[in-house]
């Protein structure tokens, strides 16, 4: 298996693993909004890829914390592997792969909103540790933050704004 930055050519399969894995076209329909904006960061879309067939992707995009400063991260969302691919590991090292692509580029922080006995094994914390929160209701578990630099959350107190494709109302 290889982790690579995705291609024009990879979309549709993209857009597949997505709805089989959620079930559902949100996570697919996010993907093509952020792919369309300012957010969008190329390197850090990523495919699994098994003898050329597309089996999971990760996609970490531009955010803000809102503070006394506004500081850039990213929110990791969303993230997907196959049904019959799961459990083999394969989003672990899409997440793994993807946070160190992340930390090469130099970006200082991810966020997520996700299951929390899932991200904690890659280093993600309780956001409110920092006192970051989220402009939506969620479960204090579920809301989630990894520093890519040592520190780089320290003091950042505030409130993640997410850009408009992501469609929340706050
Ligand atoms: C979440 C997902 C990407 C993980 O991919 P994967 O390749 O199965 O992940 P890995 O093989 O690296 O890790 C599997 C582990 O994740 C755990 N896991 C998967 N989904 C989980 C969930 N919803 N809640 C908690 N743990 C979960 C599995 O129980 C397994 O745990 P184990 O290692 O203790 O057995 C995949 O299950 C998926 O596509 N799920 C549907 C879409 C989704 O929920 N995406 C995440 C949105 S936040």
């Amino acid at each position: 298996m290889i982790i690579r930055r995705e291609k024009k050519g990879d979309f549709n399969s993209i857009n597949d693993v997505n709805k089989q894995a959620f079930k559902q076209n949100n996570e697919s329909e996010l993907i093509k909004r952020i792919r369309a904006s300012k957010n969008f960061i190329p390197d850090l879309s990523l495919v699994a890829e098994v003898n050329g067939k597309i089996i999971g992707h990760i996609l970490f995009s531009n955010i803000n914390i809102i503070g006394v400063e506004d500081y850039e991260s990213l929110a990791l969302a969303p993230m997907a592997v196959l049904p019959k691919f799961q459990k083999k590991g394969i989003g672990g090292r899409l997440n793994k792969e993807g946070l160190k692509k992340a930390r090469e580029l130099g970006y200082n922080s991810v966020i997520v909103v996700g299951h929390q006995d899932y991200y904690p094994r890659f280093g993600f914390e309780r956001a409110s540790k920092w006192k970051i929160k989220c402009p939506f209701e969620v479960p204090d578990k579920a809301f989630l933050a990894i520093e890519l630099k040592d520190g780089a959350l320290t003091e950042k107190l505030g409130i993640v704004e997410y850009p408009k494709e992501f469609g929340i109302e706050v």
